[in-house]
């Protein structure tokens, strides 16, 4: 095609995802012409070191200096994949203020600074698009906030973070503990140096406030979110949850109810009819309900070079549309409502209750008594197995509120023949 308009980029970033994009330019330099209209190019590419080895980079391009970038009026497009809050923060407002577009696959900042970062971009009539954010190279961002918009959403509940969902694969199909799982998991790749982000639940709590903000018209941030780790979840717990006809998955939960919005990330014991419980290894997948479009289901890797890069590059597609036929900001920020969000002792859940407690006569009616002088009713007590001098007892509850829960488990602590609390885990 001749005579096209060339559309210019800048990369913040030559990391994995960075590397993936650049790639993804190059393979794709042939059609995006054709897709776009437009020829699309990266004229700078922003890194830390410029003396690093990057393979398939052009050297040529790469800047240590971030003036080299906004100071340059033939680059539109700004792809934030550097990570972190400063400097990327200042340099997004910077690209915007200049009236720049961007596109970043960063959940840390879109999750705590989302809401001025989409000011800045309607005031200067900018995209801001960041469908990486969340669930790396599964659609979810545009779906959420352009397919179904024409729903009322009351339900998105998200396996977000591939490192948790692999170790909780592998204590489920091997039979591993949490720490093996973790080792497994960080020898080949999936898990960071510290994995603090992933296992104690942030790293999903930051995509499930970004989805709840877009499901729900309603500004969360990750500061609104409840989150609780897998540290604590044991094989025997996954072996009792099996029992029972489930898996146990770190979910994250955004829910639209009557009397606020929930927003939680946390182990949850979740039945095999469910298409979120057939989820395994690294794979990431998000369960939405719409009052129109009841139950659908977004599958696929939610992390990784290409499969990040995949979403970064169909948001610096959309651009470049919106860049040839002037329509760049068409789609601002879609928080109109300002609805309150509920405190985690607020919500009402099913919880499974694994403890050891004395071997003796009596004791399960006490608990029972304890449990229903806080109005928690048990729905079954599945499982009584001797360990040592005790008796180990699992027992699943009625939907209840998780202050009266809690409290019943305060005097259920306090009991003299109560041993050891195990674990407590929300059933979905
Ligand atoms: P990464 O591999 O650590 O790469 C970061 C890149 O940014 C490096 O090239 C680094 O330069 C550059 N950089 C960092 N700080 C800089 C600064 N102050 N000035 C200039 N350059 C700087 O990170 P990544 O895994 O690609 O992740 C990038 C973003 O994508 C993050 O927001 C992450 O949350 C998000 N994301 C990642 C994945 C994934 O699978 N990795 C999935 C979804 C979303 P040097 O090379 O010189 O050090
Ligand atoms: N650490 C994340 C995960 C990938 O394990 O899913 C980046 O969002």
């Amino acid at each position: 095609m001749e005579n096209l308009r060339d559309v210019k980029m800048a990369l913040l970033g030559s990391g994995t995802v960075g590397t993936g994009v650049y790639k993804l330019v190059q393979r794709q330099k042939e059609e995006l012409p054709y897709k776009i209209g437009a020829n699309l190019s990266i004229k700078k590419v922003l890194v830390r070191d410029k003396n690093k080895k990057r393979e398939g980079i052009d050297s040529s391009l790469l800047t240590d200096c971030w003036e080299d970038i906004i100071l340059d009026d033939e680059i539109e497009i700004v792809i934030e994949v550097m990570g972190g809050i400063e400097p990327a923060r200042t340099y997004i407002m910077e690209a915007l203020n200049a009236g720049k577009n961007v596109v970043t696959a960063n959940k840390d900042l879109i999750a705590t600074h989302g809401k001025e970062l989409l000011d800045a971009a309607e005031e200067n009539g900018c995209d801001l698009l960041f469908e990486a954010s969340v669930a790396g190279g599964i659609p979810i961002i545009r779906p959420l906030k352009q397919c179904l918009a024409g729903n009322h959403l009351t339900e998105v509940t998200g396996i977000v973070n591939g490192t948790t969902n692999f170790i909780l694969t592998k204590m489920s199909e091997e039979g591993m503990e949490f720490d093996e799982a973790l080792a497994l998991a960080t020898e080949l790749g999936y898990a960071e140096a510290d994995p603090t982000a992933d296992i104690e639940g942030y790293d999903a709590g930051r995509k499930v406030a970004i989805m709840a903000s877009i499901a729900f018209n309603s500004r969360v941030t990750f500061d609104d979110v409840y989150t609780e780790g897998i540290t604590h979840i044991s094989s025997r717990d996954i072996q009792y949850a099996k029992a029972m006809g489930c898996e146990i998955k770190l979910l994250g939960v955004a829910r639209n109810t009557d009397t606020g919005i929930e927003v939680r990330v946390h182990p949850m014991l979740i039945p095999l009819n469910h298409p979120l419980a057939g989820v395994k290894d690294s794979f990431n997948a998000v369960f939405v309900h719409g009052d129109a479009v009841d139950d659908a289901m977004f599958y696929g890797r939610g992390a990784g070079e290409l499969p990040t890069a995949s979403a970064v590059m169909g948001d610096i597609i959309d651009v470049a549309r919106d860049i040839q036929y002037h329509c760049c900001g068409r789609i601002h920020c879609t928080c109109y409502k300002n609805l309150p969000i509920k405190k985690i002792t607020e919500i009402e859940s099913k919880y499974f209750l694994r403890m050891l407690v004395a071997d003796k006569p009596g004791v399960l009616a006490r608990i029972a008594d304890k449990l229903g002088k806080n109005n928690v009713s048990i729905a079954q007590v599945i499982q009584k197995n001797k360990i040592n001098d005790h008796a180990e007892l699992v027992v699943i509850t009625d939907s209840v509120l998780e202050q009266n829960f809690a409290d019943a488990l305060v005097s259920i602590r306090e009991m003299d023949t109560t041993k050891e609390i195990s674990t407590v885990i929300r059933v979905y």
